[in-house]
């Protein structure tokens, strides 16, 4: 079952910016003590795929677990905004469904 997204872990590299992290997160639900990522609303740090630069929120999320009522991020979702990078990395030991 894949792992739950957190802020600090990484999601895959993009154009010309390497792997980079939310900079948002959910404020009162955290999974080892890290603030878990919401798709489609928590922001990954501006990067760029070498002709435009844009945020991305993680996409499609978790059907069986949300957060804050939207789904929780996954590894193995995408990034939207035409975006090609992959959530890589999340909790050692809280997983959700896909
Ligand atoms: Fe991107």
């Amino acid at each position: 079952m894949p792992a739950i997204h957190r802020f600090g872990d990484l999601r895959g590299r993009h154009g010309d910016f390497g792997a980079t992290t939310a900079f948002q997160n959910s404020i009162n639900v955290k999974a080892n003590g890290k603030g878990v990522v919401r798709a489609g609303v928590d922001n990954y740090n501006i990067h760029t795929d070498g002709s435009t630069a844009h945020y991305g929120t993680a996409t499609p999320g978790s059907s069986t677990v949300s957060v804050n009522g939207s789904p929780v991020a996954i590894t193995g979702d995408g990034v939207d905004s035409g975006c090609d990078s992959t959530l890589l990395a999340g909790s050692p030991d809280v997983s959700a469904g896909a």
